[in-house]
């Protein structure tokens, strides 16, 4: 007699790649190690989404037919995280909230949600994680809630669909998509199928009732449950919350946006009140900076549409024995070692001799090539041992061949310098016919790193 036996089916936890069998690396994410394997799915005919909760069908209209004004958008109180999505929250919009555990999602939210129930807004913050009690605790740091804010712990999907189409507030919290369930998908909470299964019907309640749903996915290291990458496709926008937890700074950077461009990022800080918007990004990068210190230069890269200055440490040291050490944290190493070459070549440095560390402080990240010229510069300084004076700042792509090539915003980029009491600029040359007029600020262009170089 023959057994029925149960079919299922393999899964990536970090980016959920479907497999038939078992392997050991994604071949989508290159991930090593994260095929889990999980009973496969009927999705019969009665698991179709009812017609009367689907919105309503409308014919299709000619492309001069539709309204191309913006829909109504509710600002979440932050001016940081309001440009991050695009200009506030879009009705009726699911919007993943990612990072690691204790970065601040569930305190940002309450935040957002606090501000949009004092702004008149019927909200409902569900918490899968927390009971009602430590949700009050930290609601007690946060400050006073008014308004129309209700909390409930709930774990299971259907309950809490249920709950928002009764109650149909404007805005829904959903913390976090790894600890709903739906009995239907009959696999633990946390698995791909209950994260996928949890989130499409907390997609329909919010397309269907025009809830703007916001969903956090926790992002582990060590891929214990199913990460919020498998559910980047079905949302509407995606942010990541990034920020070291030894200085307090968090940063927001949308992943993905449907309703606006992805390139801008929010600063907050947190403090004994939960978090609070750093409306001034470059002066906190340059805190604390040393003056008069060699290898430290003050460079200016652009985060969509804002300018951000920030310092670029180097260190160089004789190599003791063996290949010569190399290492960057917020740089890209292989652009690092990119440059290193071309100060070799073009320059004659022996940097094959040397140990080369670059630093961007503040625990920002960067990979804009505009920092080119500022890296090459600390490290010069360095390793003359030469100060590079502290109100200079730096910028410049620098090209194959140790030339220095134009970037985009140059003026924005001058700009902030000035505003934040610089005297100097080194930039390229081929930025200079574009830039207008500026006062009270020396621009030195900069055809080359070699010109550069005999500055100091
Ligand atoms: P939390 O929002 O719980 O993180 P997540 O939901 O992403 O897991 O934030 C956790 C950390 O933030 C925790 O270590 C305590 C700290 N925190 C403060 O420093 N100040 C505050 O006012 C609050 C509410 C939290
Ligand atoms: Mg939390």
């Amino acid at each position: 007699m023959k057994t029925a036996k149960t079919q299922t089916v393999f899964f990536c936890k970090n980016c959920g790649y479907e497999s038939a069998k078992w392997m050991g690396q994604c071949p989508s994410c290159h991930e090593w190690n994260t095929f889990t394997e999980e009973p496969v799915v009927k999705t019969g005919s009665d698991s179709r989404v009812k017609d009367s909760k689907l919105p309503k069908q409308e014919k299709p209209l000619y492309i001069n037919e539709i309204d191309s004004k913006d829909s109504n958008r509710l600002s979440t109180g932050f001016g940081e995280l309001d440009r991050v999505l695009g200009g506030g929250i879009v009705e009726g919009s699911l919007v993943l909230v990612g990072g690691e555990p204790g970065i601040g999602k569930s305190t940002i939210l309450l935040q957002l949600a606090g501000n949009l129930a004092a702004s008149g807004k019927k909200v409902i913050y569900i918490s899968g994680e927390e009971s009602l009690r430590q949700i009050k605790l930290r609601a007690d740091r946060i400050g006073r809630i008014e308004g129309e804010l209700t909390f409930l712990s709930e774990t299971n999907t259907d309950r809490i669909v249920n709950t928002l189409e009764r109650l149909r507030p404007d805005v829904a919290v959903i913390d976090s998509i790894q600890t709903m369930y739906t009995e239907e998908a009959g696999t633990a909470p946390g698995s791909i199928t209950q994260v996928r299964e949890s989130a499409s019907r907390l997609m329909v309640s919010a397309k269907s009732c025009g809830i703007a749903t916001f969903l956090v996915g926790h992002v582990t290291k060590e891929g214990t449950v199913a990460g919020p990458r498998v559910l980047e496709h079905m949302v509407d926008t995606v942010l990541y919350f990034e920020g070291s937890g030894a200085n307090g700074y968090r940063i927001i950077r949308s992943a993905k946006n449907r309703f606006g461009s992805t390139n801008e990022i929010g600063v907050f800080e947190m403090g004994q009140g939960g978090l609070s918007e750093v409306l001034n990004p470059s002066e906190l990068m340059l805190e604390g900076r040393p003056e008069d210190a060699s290898g430290a230069v003050v460079a200016c890269l652009m985060e969509g549409t804002r300018p951000i200055l920030m310092e670029v440490q180097a260190l160089v040291t004789e190599t003791g024995f063996g290949m010569p050490r190399r290492q960057s944290s917020g740089i890209d190493y292989n652009r690092l070692n990119l440059l290193l070459a071309v100060l070799e070549k073009r320059v004659g440095y022996a940097m094959n001799r040397f140990d080369a560390y670059v630093n961007i402080t503040g625990g920002m990240r960067v990979n804009e090539p505009a920092t080119d010229l500022a890296v090459i510069m600390a490290v010069i300084s360095s390793f003359k041992n030469k100060v590079i004076p502290a109100d200079t700042i730096i910028f410049g792509e620098v090209g194959l061949s140790g030339e220095v090539r134009a970037v985009a915003h140059a003026d924005i980029r001058v700009n902030e310098a000035k505003k934040l009491g610089f005297k100097r600029v080194i930039l390229p040359k081929a930025n200079m016919s574009k830039l207008g007029k500026i006062e009270n600020i020396e621009l030195i262009p900069v055809r080359s790193i070699s010109e550069a170089a005999s500055f100091l």
